[in-house]
């Protein structure tokens, strides 16, 4: 069940949890002083006799006290309100939700006072609250038709209060918009193979639509007209026929010479390796290897449903990765939609594939003024980075720049990996002695080698950048605004360069 949120006024809760603020040193912040007044002083003698101090993320509870009409009260560090950023905020929003989140409890009310010191005003600062809060709040379990009652989440509304709730009702419309597209795409990576395969994951996207995205699908015949065959060697081995997704947002009007922001994701919808085919141990992850392409569908909902302005378009290469008796073989020569061809060495590195073709057509169709890929794309970035950032590589500085600023703002780290020019080492690592390239170097950095593949398919003169998320798209642990499943990564990073940068 959906978290409900509401913005009131302040007025002393009657029922439920209320959380209030404590800034470092322990010091209670007016609401935490009133109700403690209520409670007889027992919320300065709970500080007293713990370890909680008030610093940032710090929670402490205290169940049923005298003197109060609620069920029980959480104290939450503010640490030094100065240093909290929006993250901060909205992590501390997640904190509070994970804590009641099976506790019993079904309201919860934040009390958001005017401290002095905050760097947000208190509508911003309880938007922040009411966004940490949604994120996290978010669950995957339409599939558990078992789970008793006592075990399901108990918390079911949240509401914020603030002096000025108008404005932050408004500041939160804005952010909402942004999390239903996280949480689209969330779905999307969580669904299986057998649920979300090219043609239903374009149906998905046909969703968008009634918010004024128009969505264009492109079936395997077409695609060969096109000359797609890198695209379409991954997915001769599937049952299920490729799709070719291209989406438009036109939130602003065509500048003369300056195209659209161009998002493509990779979308196998299973990557079981294909003839190299996998082993089997914790192949069934390789259900969210359309992870990219779930990114740029639920960027696409966020950018319409906040109305941005932006002229936007989303491009994903749908496909699946079987093996089969009319699967790709190892040794196999394919000719691009560029014209390029690609000797196949490993039918595993297929999204390299699926994306040079998708790149193509972006390209050739749109003309846009800047490409962001994203692509579950290699093992080798999570050797890397592991699961705290994303792999970005760019041929453009000041775009890379812009992207690593917009990831920190919210939260969803990047970092840059190296990216050659053509004949330099790196790039030469995928040069074939029979076609253009190959689709594998040899096992050295095999993100960068990855990368070097992805920039033969993009023109000089366009800033372009790759994110392989490969180790951020699905999280084994809960974090404070993301539960473990599908993270969504991409969307709200993704947001908000679109807001920082392409947005008049
Ligand atoms: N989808 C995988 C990459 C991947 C691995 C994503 C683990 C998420 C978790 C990709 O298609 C793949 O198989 N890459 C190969 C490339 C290799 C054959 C050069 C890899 O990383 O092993
Ligand atoms: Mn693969
Ligand atoms: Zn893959």
């Amino acid at each position: 069940m959906k978290l409900k949120i509401a913005f009131s006024a302040p007025k002393p809760p009657r029922s439920g949890t209320v959380a209030v603020g404590v800034t470092s040193g322990g010091k209670l912040s007016p609401s935490a002083a009133r109700l403690d007044e209520s409670a007889g002083g027992a919320l300065g003698r709970a500080v007293k006799q713990s370890r909680f101090k008030g610093g940032k993320g710090q929670i402490l509870e205290v169940l049923a006290p005298a003197g109060v009409p609620v069920g029980r009260i959480l104290l939450v560090g503010l640490g030094k309100p100065g240093e909290l950023s929006d993250s901060d905020l909205e992590g501390l929003g997640g904190a509070l939700i994970a804590r009641l989140a099976r506790s019993g409890e079904r309201a919860l009310a934040i009390m958001v006072d005017p401290i002095a010191g905050f760097a947000q005003d208190p509508a911003a600062r309880a938007a922040r609250y009411a966004m940490g809060a949604l994120l996290r709040s978010y669950r995957f379990d339409k599939y558990r038709t078992k789970e008793k009652q006592e075990d399901k989440p108990s918390l079911e509304s949240l509401s914020v209060m603030v002096a000025e709730p108008a404005a932050a009702k408004r500041a939160f419309a804005v952010l909402e918009k942004v999390a239903e597209g996280v949480f689209l795409t969330r779905d999307l990576v969580s669904e299986p193979a057998n649920v979300i395969y090219p043609q239903s994951l374009a149906a998905e996207a046909r969703k968008l639509e009634k918010l004024g995205v128009s969505v264009q699908v492109l079936g395997e015949a077409q695609m060969r007209r096109l000359g797609m065959g890198a695209l379409l060697g991954v997915g001769q081995g599937s049952a299920r026929e490729s799709q070719f997704l291209a989406m438009r947002w036109k939130g602003a009007a065509a500048k003369k010479g300056r195209g659209p922001v161009a998002f493509v994701g990779k979308g196998v919808t299973f990557d079981t390796g294909g003839i190299s085919i996998k082993p089997a141990a914790n192949m069934e992850d390789m259900k969210w290897d359309m992870g990219g392409a779930g990114v740029v569908i639920g960027l696409m909902r966020a950018l319409a449903g906040r109305k941005a302005k932006v002229d936007a378009v989303g491009v994903c290469g749908l496909v699946e990765n079987m093996p089969s008796a009319t699967a790709q073989r190892p040794g196999d020569i394919v000719t691009s939609m560029s014209g390029q061809t690609i000797e196949v060495i490993n039918t595993d590195a297929e999204g390299r594939l699926v994306l040079a073709d998708a790149l193509c057509y972006a390209q050739e169709k749109f003309k846009p003024r800047a490409i962001v890929d994203l692509a579950t794309l290699t093992g080798a970035i999570i050797v890397s980075l592991g699961t705290e950032y994303a792999g970005l590589f760019s041929t453009d500085d000041a775009m890379a720049d812009q992207l690593i600023a917009a990831g920190r703002a919210v939260g969803e780290g990047v970092w840059r990996m190296p990216l050659a020019k053509a004949g330099e080492p790196y790039d030469k690592a995928i040069n074939s002695d029979v076609a253009d390239m190959k689709n594998v170097g040899n096992r050295a950095a095999g993100a960068v080698t990855a990368a070097q593949f992805l920039r033969r398919f993009v023109k000089d003169g366009t800033p372009w950048t790759h994110l392989d998320i490969a180790g951020v798209t699905w999280a084994t642990k809960d974090r404070a605004t993301v539960p473990k499943g599908g993270t969504g990564f991409g969307v709200r990073l993704l947001d908000r360069w679109v807001a920082d940068n392409h947005e008049r």
